[in-house]
């Protein structure tokens, strides 16, 4: 199959009917609610955001069917996709139930994905990213067994994670057994934002759903890196996969940065083994950025890491190779969909067009990057 010029989206979400079930059972955040128009016909919205502008997002079938996942893949040229739920995956559940439905629907999505395509005349295929019941309070050996999970299931390759762990964060050293097992397991980690950062910073002016998911999205993002990169846990896991949502966010921008404030702290510089930007090179970005320049810049950054490979800093050696390697292409359906209807999304042709014309990309990058890379990564 690697011979073929295939397109594969890594960043694609679902609700699976189980969960859109539970979401429609809610009273309290998260929670699909029913609106009655003004014309009497009902509206379902998706409302998962705290304070959520304009009462929540309209959530059609897109988000649930796979005919429609389907459907949006053929009319995008999109051969393979792996599918992932959407936030805030299991994050406000008790250990007990979030215990249960992670493994109910990591089956469901095994099913989803193993069930065969259903649109005549294409060759589809789908995978998945299983959840891991990764809340507050939930047992190490709780973890482990929806890793096995995942790992048993043909179809899934990997799994999608939140920021916030079992409470503390990505950086608690309570996680290593599920590092270690993950890495064991040769799972990626899609590591993918929803709280954002504290909405104070986005003033009182109505700005819609933009600045959370422009800029708040991104900065969690790079957040939770960062703070595992401090941690030592790519030092202690070398092997460890993550796949970062949206390009990592500003973490491509402020590596250097970061850098030098680790070089200059007295309680952080001696504890990793490698300077902050060798670890850039060990993550996988989506290529959800939606403009040329900016994939360009990210590829150069993840290029630069192999400058960093020895613990002493600052060795200015090591050619100049893309790191279009380590990204791959991504729509975030159902998510941005057009304002107004349109077989094809502007927010996925954007990507696509950006791929195309980053300055310096061979044809081998840019097909690496739409589905070359996915099918290594992932051994589809
Ligand atoms: N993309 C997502 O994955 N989730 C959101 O809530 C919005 C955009
Ligand atoms: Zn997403």
């Amino acid at each position: 199959m690697a011979s073929k010029r295939l397109v594969v989206d890594v960043h694609t979400h679902l609700y699976l009917p189980r969960y859109a079930s539970l979401l429609r059972e809610r009273t309290t955040l998260p929670k699909i609610i029913t609106r009655t128009r003004d014309d009497g016909r009902k509206d379902e919205r998706l409302v998962i955001l705290k304070d959520e502008p304009s009462g929540g997002r309209p959530i059609g079938p897109s988000y649930v069917e796979r005919d429609e996942k389907l459907t949006f893949m053929k009319n995008h040229g999109i051969d393979i996709s792996i599918v992932s739920t959407a936030n805030p995956w299991l994050d406000f559940l008790q250990p007990k139930e979030a215990h249960r439905l992670s493994l109910q629907l990591s089956d469901d999505l095994e099913e989803y994905c193993s069930t065969g395509p259903t649109v005549t005349g294409t060759s589809m295929q789908l995978y998945g990213f299983g959840l891991l019941p990764i809340v507050s309070g939930i047992s190490t050996e709780s973890l482990l067994e929806a890793v096995r999970q995942i790992s048993a299931s043909s179809h899934l390759k990997g799994l999608i994670m939140g920021t916030r762990g079992v409470g503390k964060g990505l950086d608690d050293e309570a996680l290593d057994p599920i590092w270690a097992a993950i890495s064991e397991a040769g799972l990626t980690v899609f590591l993918h934002p929803h709280y954002g950062i504290s909405e104070e910073s986005w003033g009182e002016k109505n700005n819609g759903h933009v600045l959370p998911l422009a800029l708040g999205f991104p900065m969690e993002t790079t957040i939770a890196t960062t703070r595992l990169i401090l941690s030592g846990v790519f030092d202690r896991f070398p092997s460890l996969r993550l796949l970062l949502a949206h390009s990592g966010g500003a973490l491509p921008q402020l590596s250097s940065r970061l850098a030098s404030c680790i070089d200059h702290d007295p309680i952080v510089a001696s504890r990793l083994k490698h300077d902050a930007r060798f670890y850039l090179g060990k993550l996988y970005l989506d290529a959800v950025c939606y403009g040329p320049e900016e994939l360009g810049f990210v590829s150069d950054i993840i290029a630069r890491s192999n400058r960093y490979e020895t613990s002493s800093k600052n060795v200015a050696s090591g050619g100049r190779s893309s790191g279009s390697g380590r990204m791959l292409f991504g729509t975030d359906h159902p998510f941005f969909p057009p304002l107004s209807s349109s077989e094809r999304w502007k927010s996925v042709v954007e990507n696509l067009d950006a791929i195309e014309n980053v300055q310096g990309w061979t044809e081998a990058d840019k097909n690496g990057v739409k589905g070359g890379n996915a099918i290594s990564l992932f051994n589809l």
